[in-house]
């Protein structure tokens, strides 16, 4: 559910908060919650907060996670009843819809004369995490060009959708790794990871792996910085 280490989105929850002011009694809409994290940052503000993901399991620990704050499964592409809202965010999900313009309209819908919030990856190349895939690529065969992510194209995305931009910033994300297997064992549980194990075999791509983040070492551990858009819009 989450993309990184626990805690790794904590710079990026506060910076889509404080793009959108979020305040005490501010109602927000997480859209796509996951396990609740960006809810529990609002809800730390005083926020009334709702939370839809399409994942019955992502919702029960959000649940769990934020009892402050009510969730419910659902589609972004149709948010039915829910609202009005003052400020959606829509935090690391655009990137995973087949139609993420359908799910800006909903956003909107829900949040007439609010603010619309969209978190997105950054260039790769201001992402150190690429260093799990350079270290993998002897195995992996060719690779497609990553695709043209430019702030462009984040902008077009959301002027498509008929919403006006607001603000636009870089949030950068430590993903900390207390130790090797911290950092090794999740990329074993990735399709990428177990491809490569299965031509290599886990030793020899632990080795290339941890030699890859040699120049990310901190102390026992790694830490690798990504950055990530933060873009705010109303209609
Ligand atoms: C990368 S996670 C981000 C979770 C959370 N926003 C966070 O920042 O930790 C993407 C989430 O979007 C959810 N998701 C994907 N497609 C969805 C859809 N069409 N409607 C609602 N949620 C969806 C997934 O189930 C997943 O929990």
């Amino acid at each position: 559910m989450s993309e990184g280490p626990a805690g790794w989105a904590v710079p990026l929850y506060e910076a889509v908060l404080d793009a959108t002011g979020v305040r005490e009694g501010t109602r927000v809409l997480d859209v796509g919650c996951g396990g609740g994290g960006f809810s529990r940052a609002a809800v730390a503000r005083g926020a009334q907060v709702h939370g839809v993901d399409g994942d019955p399991s992502a919702v029960a620990l959000a649940a769990r996670e934020v009892p402050e704050a009510t969730f419910a499964v659902g589609d972004a592409a149709d948010l039915g009843d829910v609202g009005p809202v003052d400020v959606v965010g829509l935090v690391q999900l655009v990137a995973h819809l087949r139609d993420p313009r359908r799910a800006l309209a909903e956003a909107v819908r829900v949040a007439p004369g609010g603010l619309v919030a969209v978190t997105v990856w950054g260039r790769e190349q201001d992402c150190e995490v690429r260093a799990f895939g350079e270290a993998l690529a002897p195995w992996l065969g060719p690779r497609r060009p990553p695709p043209e992510d430019g702030p462009d194209q984040l902008a077009d995305l959301v002027g498509g959708a008929g919403l006006r931009v607001v603000s636009s910033e870089q949030v950068v994300c430590a993903f900390r790794y207390p130790d090797e297997d911290a950092v090794v064992g999740p990329l074993f549980d990735s399709g990428i990871g177990r491809h490569a194990m299965n031509a290599a075999g886990p030793a020899t791509v632990r080795a290339a792996v941890l030699d890859r983040l040699e120049r990310h070492r901190d102390g026992d551990g790694y830490v690798l910085n990504n950055t990530f858009r933060v873009l705010v819009a109303r209609p």
